[in-house]
């Protein structure tokens, strides 16, 4: 391990100069020659069937090259279902390509237009009448509970329902006790990127292939729903995605007007790009689902829980089924010998839901972190004294021990950070009219593992070379990669280039899960050694090598020169031992991580949120004036990208928290703030200077290299956080989100 460059060092993006001068091309910037331009048309109704359409005004308007509808619906191939409960659509369901007439949701895609330019395609999309049968949606969570029903599966093909130990009569013993429901509304992703999607249909017959330029976190996702959709084989579809503007969740899988876009190309013999705009993509990407999550905890006088209940309702669609798994956050956050999870779907006239950064943990952490911090003022005990006392020592669903829990260390970590010890009672910290309030909560995430595979090539003239079908979703995927090879291989990192985002480089997860960073860097990591050890082989059989009959380990890469150890004046520049014209000397890194059965560890990421905020309590107005948050992710690759998914995270749990919902009117089934005007997210002033602590953990048992995932956990327990400082800061407990002004006057009315 030489050169100056370490894994770990916070540099900066190595796209991002790239990105800030706009020469870097998104899915949206590519205009293959001969471009035409698709524009699709929703439903205006939740519920019914389509009555009527004239499309025959859009058809002759200028410019149009055709219309496509349920009227002329493409023949798209039926897969079989795939086993429900997977992390994302891999069937693209028939209401949403026009394989009926029967509308399942407002938003739901009911005609395409083409044309030559993208304002002609809008116009004629205008022109279209369409006339519904319309029939009563319901599209309310808390009105429809009578409808719920045990599903299937959950997201991550996990059981719905668990239960241990003696749940009721863990309450019955218990000293003290705690029943309350917390309710989360429908969230959106909001990538600052839209979506767009561009196919090109090349060759004849057998012979015909497929390429899709597509916003997506998985090239490789959407290439087997592409092929199966169409009846064609992987091989001859090749999906694209080189760099994304965020995705949060919402661009795992393959949505219906990527498909669209496909089937519009076909049709006008074009390639053909879909744009959906920005009130579009508010049903074409799927959301957060509301959810409605009842905790019951038991407690010993000391703290101890004698029983945990987490029973969370959510909303599914009327059309698929995709369940998330709110409560599973319960089956392994504390100890405890009497432990039940339940989650029920309940059907709704709305766009199916998806991942949203964080899926499960960061709307269960709200429910029994606000409920834990309910229990401890219940009991008179320490917030964090309380979650010590039930701290875990191993896996409780699985009895696996863990590879690191550094749980404790978090909280002391921060508690000490923080300035906790100072804490007073409840409404005793005040600021000029502002009551001052500070809340704790636990982050704890699940992160993936998956096989990665990373081709690494030495070119001619000394320049580097990683390639793999893993997504830089902005979180710096690019960076660790090139940074793991200038480190390990000891080659400037300018002289290392990284490519990403296409099916025809070696295969890698998705950008979901938090999945890549710990998959692809052992990966990275072992492509470095395969590739040096290539290269002392090659410079030793160079005529009159003066690296000859040195071992490997007589050998170093210094900065992009070979050179023998022990006598640095022998040596020879990479470039040297290629020069132009020769073949590259080639390795691939593999990383393949052990099945589910043969795990000798539990791994999760673990952290701690604090948070102080000032509550104005004439108007209700809470805003957070100090967040810390303190984390463990294991090995960190980049100590600034790490540091922005830390920031990026917990702003977004303040958005959660205090100013995220998406509406939805109860007689239309339509969302009435479908835009950035009214679907309030923070802005720089609502955001504090957030402060990050990663603990940077010694973890020898998750994977070679040591690194957990950290894109999602951080975002984990803000909620809870920011909830139970209003608590602390005004008495008022807070358990429907956002914690809007109205809210938080009429809890304080009420007493609450
Ligand atoms: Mo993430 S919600 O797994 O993109």
């Amino acid at each position: 391990m030489t050169g100056t460059m370490r894994i770990g060092d916070g540099i900066a993006r190595v796209e991002g100069r790239s990105k800030v001068t706009g020469t870097v091309r998104y899915t949206g910037d590519i205009h293959p020659a001969g471009m035409a331009y698709a524009v699709g048309v929703q439903s205006t109704v939740a519920s019914g069937r389509i009555r009527a359409m004239d499309t025959g005004a859009a058809e002759r308007a200028p410019g149009v090259l055709s219309v496509i509808s349920h009227l002329n619906p493409p023949r798209l191939f039926k897969p079989d279902p795939m086993p429900r409960g997977g992390s994302s659509t891999i069937v693209v369901p028939a209401v949403e390509v026009f394989d009926t007439d029967e509308v399942r949701f407002a938003g739901q895609w009911v005609a395409v237009v083409v044309a030559d330019t993208p304002e002609r395609a809008n116009r004629a999309a205008a022109l279209i009448r369409v006339t519904y049968e319309e029939t009563r949606p319901s599209v309310d969570l808390r009105a429809s509970l009578d409808r719920a029903y045990r599903p299937g599966r959950i997201n991550g093909n996990r059981e719905p329902d668990t239960s241990r130990g003696d749940v009721e009569a863990g309450l019955r013993e218990a000293a003290v006790r705690v029943d309350r429901t917390y309710v989360t509304p429908t969230e959106h992703h909001h990538p600052m990127e839209l979506s767009a999607a561009t196919a090109v249909w090349e060759g004849e017959g057998a012979a015909r292939t497929l390429t899709l330029y597509d916003m997506t976190q998985a090239v490789l996702v959407a290439r087997g729903t592409l092929a199966r959709t169409f009846g064609i084989p992987e091989d001859r579809v090749r999906v694209v995605c080189e760099h994304l503007g965020g995705g949060f969740g919402g661009k795992v899988g393959l949505r219906a007007h990527s498909v669209l876009a496909a089937v519009a190309a076909d049709r006008v013999g074009r390639p053909v790009q879909f744009l959906v705009s920005r009130e579009q993509l508010f049903t074409a990407i799927g959301h957060r689902p509301a959810s409605v999550q009842r905790i019951r905890l038991g407690a010993a006088p000391d703290g101890r829980l004698t029983a945990i209940q987490h029973d969370a309702w959510l909303q599914t669609s009327v059309h698929e089924e995709w369940v998330e798994q709110s409560a599973t956050i319960s089956r392994m956050l504390y100890a405890c010998a009497n432990r039940g999870t339940t989650h029920k779907a309940v059907k709704l006239n709305l766009a199916t839901p998806t991942i949203m950064r964080g899926p499960g943990e960061t709307p269960g952490s709200f429910a029994v972190e606000s409920a834990m911090d309910e229990l401890a003022a219940e009991l008179g005990m320490d917030p964090i004294a309380l979650r010590l006392r039930n701290d875990a020592e191993s896996d409780p669903e699985t009895g696996l021990p863990w590879s690191s829990r550094p749980l404790r260390a978090c909280l002391e970590a921060g508690a000490a950070r923080f300035g906790w010890a100072q804490r007073p009672a409840p409404r005793a910290m005040r600021d000029g009219r502002w009551l001052v309030g500070m809340g704790v909560a636990v982050a704890v995430r699940a992160f993936n593992l998956s096989p990665a595979t990373v081709r690494m090539r030495l070119l001619p003239g000394g320049q580097v070379e990683l390639a793999t079908a893993a997504h830089d979703i902005g979180t710096g995927t690019y960076t660790f990669m090139a940074q793991i090879a200038a480190a390990v291989l000891g080659v400037p990192l300018a002289q290392v280039r990284v490519s990403l985002g296409d099916t025809r480089l070696p295969p890698s997860p998705p950008a979901g899960g938090s999945t890549t960073a710990a998959s692809v860097s052992n990966a990275t990591h072992d492509a470095c050694f395969k590739l040096s050890a290539a290269i002392f082989e090659a410079a030793r059989r160079m005529p009159a090598s003066p690296l000859a009959s040195l071992p490997d380990d007589g050998i170093e890469i210094v900065e992009g020169v070979l050179q023998a150890k022990a006598e640095p004046s022998r040596r020879m520049t990479l470039a040297g031992l290629l020069p132009a014209g020769s073949a590259p000397i080639e390795a691939v890194g593999r990383y393949v991580p052990p099945g589910r059965e043969a795990r000798t560890h539990s791994s999760y990421g673990f952290g701690a949120q604090f948070c102080e905020v000032r509550v104005d309590p004439d108007y209700g107005i809470v805003r957070v004036s100090r967040f810390l948050g303190v984390f463990d992710a294991g090995r960190i690759l980049n100590a600034s990208t790490a540091r922005s998914q830390c920031v990026g995270a917990i702003v977004g749990g303040i958005g959660m928290a205090l100013l995220e919902e998406t509406v939805t009117d109860r007689r239309s089934g339509r969302y009435v703030n479908a835009n950035l005007a009214d679907y309030l997210i923070p802005v720089n002033a609502d955001v504090p200077d957030i402060d990050v602590m990663l603990l940077d953990t010694d973890d020898r048992h998750v994977n070679p290299l040591g690194v957990k995932g950290i894109g999602e956990l951080p975002m984990v327990g803000v909620a809870a956080a920011i909830a139970n400082a209003v608590h602390h800061a005004t008495g008022a407990r807070m358990r429907d989100l956002p914690i809007v002004p109205e809210r938080v006057l009429d809890v304080i009315k009420r007493g609450a």
